[in-house]
């Protein structure tokens, strides 16, 4: 079967690199065109290091584009829940490697010339990079398959009340995309709030004896370790469930709804807002336009992470 091309968008953070890593142990289903990164959690240079850093660690030469600094028209806002380096306490060896040439919008525009109209782009921080590809390259949009995002919720927020982090940090960027004709799949908070790691999980991850597991425990207990200095007894892996769910489709129950993003706000900045009743239906301009996560088989998600750092050599000891 031929592989899966994929593009990463990251903001490398702690559950980006579960995502990572969940990618490079599915070499065999996907080929991993590129990485790039964008300024989310912590500033760009951390995402960036971040990323480079544990790609190279691990093994890998996928090349890895540095993007945008800020969102499209805001000031960046970034988040204490990955710890100041954005790994938490997780000390990475330093690459010697050079970022790729290209910046991270030309770099998405080639993964996609290079997928033949099949490219996947997984998207994990605030959606700027894909925004100002989308401008920059208006061909861009007939040459991406599917997209998927970690971002937005249906009900609520974990940045404000009514928005998700990387919808709220960057809600320009997110509209365009929302927008863009592009078939979408938006894994938002509705079911990424359910993916708090739990004891027995870690405890399973810890008997595993290779260096991608080993990886995962030390980025999953910094996690945890960094929420509870903030009075959370928990941490989430949003990003890992959105990669999951490209190989793995049947986890999660997907809605089609028609979306769209506030951007005028004060209290509703970013929030991904959708047409429950059918309001807009006789609306052209406004039909259902995006699928949404609005369930996942938990049991089934813990089972296919354990099953791939499991697979990866190395024994559970
Ligand atoms: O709201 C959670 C999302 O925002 C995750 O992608 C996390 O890494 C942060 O980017
Ligand atoms: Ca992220």
């Amino acid at each position: 079967m031929s592989k899966l091309p994929i593009h990463m968008d990251v903001d490398t953070g702690t559950d980006d690199a579960i995502a990572l890593l969940c990618a490079l142990l599915s070499e065999d289903q996907i080929e991993l065109k590129a990485v790039t990164t964008v300024a989310g959690n912590v500033p760009l240079d951390l995402t960036s290091a971040n990323t480079l850093n544990l790609l190279r660690c691990m093994g890998s030469k996928v090349k890895v584009a540095r993007g945008a600094e800020k969102p499209l028209e805001r000031e960046l806002e970034c988040t204490v829940c990955h710890g100041k380096t954005g790994l938490g306490s997780v000390q990475l060896p330093e690459s010697q490697d050079s970022f790729y040439e290209k910046d991270a919008v030309d770099t998405i525009y080639e993964s996609a010339c290079s997928a033949d109209g099949e490219l996947i782009f997984l998207g994990t921080g605030p959606e700027t990079n894909l925004a100002k590809a989308l401008m920059k390259y208006p061909d861009l949009k007939d040459k991406i398959k599917r997209i998927y995002v970690m971002g937005g919720a249906l009900h609520g927020g974990n940045m404000t009340l009514a928005s998700e982090f990387n919808a709220y940090v960057d809600p320009e960027a997110f509209k365009i995309v929302v927008n863009a004709g592009i078939p979408m799949t938006m894994v938002g908070l509705d079911v990424t709030l359910k993916t708090a790691i739990p004891m027995w999980f870690l405890d399973e991850m810890r008997k595993i004896d290779n260096p991608y597991a080993r990886m995962a425990v030390d980025v999953m207990d910094a996690s945890l370790a960094v929420n509870r200095e903030y009075g959370y007894d928990e941490a989430n892996i949003h990003d890992a469930l959105a990669f999951i769910a490209i190989l793995y489709p049947e986890l999660l129950t997907l809605k089609k709804y028609y979306v769209d993003v506030e951007t005028q706000g004060v209290l509703t900045r970013g929030m991904t807002v959708a047409d429950f009743t059918g309001v807009c239906e006789m609306d052209p301009a406004k039909q259902e336009n995006i699928d949404c996560a609005v369930n996942v088989d938990l049991e089934g998600f813990w089972k296919v992470l354990l099953s791939l750092f499991g697979n990866r050599g190395g024994s559970k000891v």
